[in-house]
C-alpha cells in the first residue's frame, strides 16, 4: 500500500455478468478511523486501534500525525500511537490530498494552544466549506484567522472554554472537530444541531472510555465537560457500512447470494429496507447479513439524508443498481451539491438518467453495456464498479486512485465471490 494518494494511471478490467456468490468480510470503517486518529493529539501514550483498514486515507491521515511529531506504527492491522504533536503546523502537501485532513485542526489547537492547517480545498463533489469547525473553534473561544491558504487558530493564556456550539447546518466532520475539541476545554460545551452517524457514536464511546464526560451522543444534542486529561485505550474500528452497503448492492445487480459478515446492520437500516423494496430478499443477523437476488430490482425513489436517513456514501451505488431497474425511480441528493460526477459514466455503459438540479430520473434499462470509464471521486468508483459487474462484455475503469481512498483489498474480496477483474499498471 502507497503511503500517499498514488495518482498513477492502474486500471480495473472487469468481465461483468457473473453472478456474485459467498462470503465477504467487511474491512474497519475509513469513516470511523479517520477522526479516531486525529485523536492521537490528545491521548499522548500507548492509544491503539485496531481493526483499522489499510488505505490510502488511513495511511495519509498516519503520515500526516507522523508529520506533527506523533509516533505511528502500524501492524496486521492494528495501529499504535505514541507521543504529542511537535509542531503546530500541519504539511500543505499532506492536507492537501486529503479534505478529512481538517480533523486534526482541533485537537491540535487543544494540544498546543495554536494551530495552522492549510486549507484542505473543495473536491470533486462539491466546494465543501470548512466554516462550520472554525465556528467550532471560535465558540470555544479561540482567535481564527486566515492567511496565505492557512487556517490559524490560537487560545488564550486560560486555553480552550466550554460554550454553546449551534451548527447552522449537520456536519459529521464538524460534529467531530466540535467534540474532540471540546473534551479538554474549561467546562460545559453544548453542542446543537449534532450530526448523529454511528462514526461520531464510535468517536465519543471511544473519548469517554478515555475519560471524557460526554453525554447526549447519538441525539442532536450532545454536551460535553471538560476534563484535565485523556488516559490511554485501546479502541476496535467499527466496521464500514458503506462497504457493507455496496457489497449488498453488488449481490442485488448480480442476481448473487452474499453473505456479509463482520458489521452492524443497525447501522444500516435505512439503507436495508430500501434494498428490500428493490425487490432483494435480506436475512439479517447479529453481525452478518445475507443478501439474496434471484430478479430484476423493482424501482424505488430515494432522498439521501443525514443519518439515519439514506446514506450520501451510498448513493452513486444504489443508482447503479436503479439504471438497471425495471421501470422508472428518482434520486434526490440533499448532502452535496454536486454529487452526480458519477451519470456520464454509467451514460457510457447505456444508462439511462436525467439530472435536474438535486434530482437524477432513471429509467432502468434491461442491461448496461460494458465500457471504458473514468471514476471521478470515491464513491463513484464503486457505482462504477457495480456497473461493470451487473454488465455484459468487458469493462476499464479508469481513476482507481479514487478507489484505493475507501475499499480495502478489492479486488481480492470481489474475486472471491466469483467476479472476473484485474488491475492492471
Ligand atoms: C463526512 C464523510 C463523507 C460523507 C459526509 C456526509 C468522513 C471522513 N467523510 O464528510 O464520506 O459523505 O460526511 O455524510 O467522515 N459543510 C459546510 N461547512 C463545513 C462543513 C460541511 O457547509 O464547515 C457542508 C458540506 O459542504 C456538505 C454538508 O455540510 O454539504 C455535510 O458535509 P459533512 O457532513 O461535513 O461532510 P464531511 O464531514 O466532510
Amino acid at each position: 500500500m502507497n503511503t500517499s494518494l498514488n495518482k498513477s494511471n492502474e486500471k480495473i478490467f472487469i468481465t461483468g455478468g457473473t453472478q456474485l456468490k459467498g462470503n465477504v468480510r467487511i474491512s474497519g470503517a475509513k469513516n470511523a478511523a479517520l477522526p479516531l486518529m486525529a485523536l492521537s493529539l490528545i491521548i499522548n501514550k500507548g492509544f491503539t486501534l485496531s481493526n483499522m483498514p489499510d488505505l490510502a486515507d488511513t495511511r495519509l491521515m498516519s503520515n500526516l500525525l507522523g508529520d506533527l511529531g506523533i509516533n505511528v506504527s502500524w501492524s496486521f492491522g492494528k495501529v499504535i500511537f505514541n507521543g504529542s504533536p511537535k509542531t503546530n503546523e500541519a504539511s500543505y502537501d499532506l492536507v492537501r490530498q486529503m479534505r478529512a485532513s481538517i480533523l486534526v485542526l482541533g485537537p491540535l489547537l487543544a494540544s498546543k494552544g495554536s494551530a495552522r492547517v492549510p486549507l484542505p480545498g473543495g473536491c470533486a463533489i462539491g466546494t465543501r466549506p470548512i466554516d462550520l469547525h472554525v465556528l467550532v473553534m471560535e465558540a470555544l473561544g479561540a482567535n481564527v484567522y486566515y492567511d496565505s491558504g492557512f487556517i490559524i487558530a490560537s487560545t488564550g493564556p486560560e486555553g480552550l472554554k466550554g460554550g454553546l456550539i449551534n451548527f447552522p447546518k449537520v456536519s459529521v466532520g464538524a460534529t467531530e472537530s466540535a467534540i474532540m475539541t471540546s473534551v479538554l476545554a474549561k467546562g460545559k460545551t453544548t453542542i446543537q444541531n449534532a450530526a448523529q452517524e454511528p462514526e461520531i457514536v464510535d468517536l465519543a464511546k471511544c473519548l469517554i472510555s478515555a475519560g471524557a464526560n460526554i453525554s447526549g451522543v447519538g441525539t442532536s444534542t450532545i454536551v460535553i465537560n471538560g476534563v484535565e486529561k485523556l488516559y490511554s485505550v485501546v479502541r476496535e474500528i467499527v466496521p464500514d457500512r458503506i462497504e457493507a452497503g455496496s457489497f449488498a448492492i453488488a449481490s442485488s445487480m448480480t442476481k448473487g447470494n452474499i453473505e456479509i459478515t463482520h458489521i452492524r446492520p443497525e447501522d444500516l437500516e435505512c439503507f436495508l429496507k430500501v434494498l428490500k423494496f428493490t425487490g432483494s430478499e435480506i436475512k439479517i443477523d447479529k453481525n452478518s447479513i445475507k443478501v439474496i437476488s434471484f430478479k430484476r430490482s423493482e424501482p424505488y425513489d430515494i432522498v439521501t439524508e443525514a443519518h439515519p436517513g439514506f446514506p450520501t456514501d451510498l448513493q452513486a451505488q444504489y443508482m447503479a443498481l436503479m439504471s438497471i431497474s425495471d421501470g422508472n425511480s428518482s434520486i434526490k441528493e440533499n448532502i452535496f451539491e454536486n454529487r452526480f460526477m458519477h451519470v456520464p459514466e454509467l451514460l457510457r455503459m447505456g444508462a439511462n438518467i436525467t439530472i435536474n438540479n438535486q434530482i437524477a430520473s432513471i429509467i432502468g434499462v434491461k442491461e448496461l453495456k460494458g465500457s471504458k470509464v473514468m471514476a471521478s471521486d470515491l464513491r463513484a468508483s464503486m457505482s462504477l464498479i457495480l456497473g461493470a459487474l451487473a454488465a455484459s462484455g468487458s469493462s476499464e475503469i479508469d481513476g482507481i486512485y479514487h478507489l484505493d481512498r475507501g475499499y480495502e483489498k478489492i479486488e481480492d474480496k470481489l474475486s472471491n465471490l466469483g467476479a472476473i477483474i484485474r488491475r492492471s499498471k
